[in-house]
């Protein structure tokens, strides 16, 4: 790399040192069988590994089967979940010098539906579709026609701290770098964190302190569960778009608990609890100012996302100070070499996977006829450089081991 592009210098994160400040979003396939990775994933994965991204996130993944989304849901609550996704790690490992993370959650009232594959809008699943009951902080159905979810007791909520911690030990065994706790989009720590959801009277509710106990208490078994190498986030809302919902002001004080106990940063997101709210249309970097103000108050370590479009618009929200990193979703989906655009959009020399290399805007005088133009990178060919990048390091495979050189 030759320029000094904020969007492409390394971030320390935590314990991780990222290349970029680019971030692939978790993205929820519902492509896995009880609850277990399939060839879908490896694709997926491994070619978010590819995008040029320093982090590559794994979609929202149950710490119980309850706490699934839908049946195509990930899990992390059996040995097998740990074996299938640790295997598919070493695989794009062997290629990919991204960082790995996981998304691990917990549905709530939100669990037990329909996904994509049965052309749903997120409703219910029938009890001949295989529905399951659901639990949250308070019988309150998402919406009419929604199940209605059982109340959830103290030993409840003991063994779901529980779960998050023994998923949280799985990720590590597994290989992943970093874990994200999901407590936004309406799940079940969003639930309970909000008093539109939440109307507990006991220890668990009743003011916003104990509103944000079983989060805490998450984030603590989580922190105490991971060794000091992986890194921990929190995927946090910002406001329920609601006028007796969250606020930013409780994301804030929220977020200055959380610095306190290890979180080593919040990705900022909204809205998603309650279906009658009117919420702003999603413009390009809508979200920022909730990261930017976390970032300022809360001394964590940011990512912005929601429509985040472009290299040049990336490359302002990290130089300007909205956020230390950005999560990428559908422009990620769009253009899986999404990265290798804003490089060029931004006069960056990346490196490119060895595999690829003639692709490369110097190395393809069909670059400056396929984009309407060459980027202005001076730098030598890749192939000509020495390979300092972890992409040029030999593969370990089956017949090769070590690694060694062939
Ligand atoms: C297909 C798809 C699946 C998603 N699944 C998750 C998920 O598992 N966890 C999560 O926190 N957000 C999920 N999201 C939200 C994205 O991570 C992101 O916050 C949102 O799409 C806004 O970013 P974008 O404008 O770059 O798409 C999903 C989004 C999409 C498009």
């Amino acid at each position: 790399m030759t320029t000094a592009a904020t969007l492409f210098s390394p971030f320390t994160l935590g314990p991780l040192r990222l290349e970029n400040r680019i971030v692939a979003s978790p993205m929820c396939q519902y492509s896995a069988v009880a609850g277990r990775v399939q060839p879908w994933h490896l694709v997926h994965l491994g070619g978010l590994a590819l995008s040029g991204a320093g982090l590559v996130i794994a979609e929202a993944t149950a710490v119980n089967a309850q706490g699934r989304i839908t049946h195509g849901c990930l899990g992390l609550y059996d040995a097998s979940h740990e074996a299938a996704l640790g295997a598919i790690l070493a695989q794009i490992r062997a290629f990919s010098p991204a960082a790995l993370g996981i998304q691990l959650s917990h549905a709530g009232r939100r669990a037990s539906a329909r996904s994509i594959f049965e052309r749903s809008k997120g409703e219910s699943l029938p009890p001949d579709e295989g529905a399951w009951e659901t639990v949250a902080p308070s019988a309150l159905p998402v919406a009419p026609g929604w199940h209605r979810p059982r109340v959830m007791t103290g030993a409840d909520i003991a063994q779901v701290i529980d779960d998050f911690a023994a998923a949280a030990a799985r990720a590590d065994r597994a290989g992943f770098d970093l874990v994200e706790i999901h407590a936004a989009h309406g799940y079940l720590l969003h639930q309970f964190l909000s008093p539109l959801t939440n109307r507990r009277t006991d220890d668990w509710g009743g003011d916003q302190p104990a509103r944000n106990r079983l989060l805490i208490e998450v984030v603590r078994a989580v922190r105490a569960a991971l060794p000091a190498t992986r890194a921990l986030g929190v995927r946090m809302t910002s406001t329920d778009w609601h006028p007796d919902g969250l606020t930013l002001d409780d994301a804030v004080a929220l977020a200055q608990t959380l610095a306190a106990l290890g979180v080593d940063y919040a990705v900022m997101s909204a809205g998603n609890l309650t279906p009658d709210v009117r919420i702003p249309a999603a413009t390009p970097g809508h979200q920022v100012p909730f990261a930017a103000r976390i970032r300022e108050r809360a001394g964590l370590a940011t990512m912005a996302v929601g429509q985040i479009l472009d290299g040049p618009q990336a490359q302002a929200i990290v130089a300007e100070g909205g956020a230390d990193l950005v999560a990428i979703a559908r422009a990620l989906l769009d253009d899986p070499r999404w990265a290798w655009h804003a490089a060029a959009a931004l006069g960056v020399d990346i490196d490119y996977p060895p595999q690829y290399i003639r692709a490369r805007p110097n190395n393809w005088t069909g670059y400056a006829l396929v984009h309407g133009g060459a980027p202005e990178i001076a730098s030598a060919r890749q192939a000509d450089r020495p390979p300092t990048a972890l992409w040029d390091r030999p593969q370990a495979t089956t017949d090769n081991p070590k690694g060694s050189a062939p």
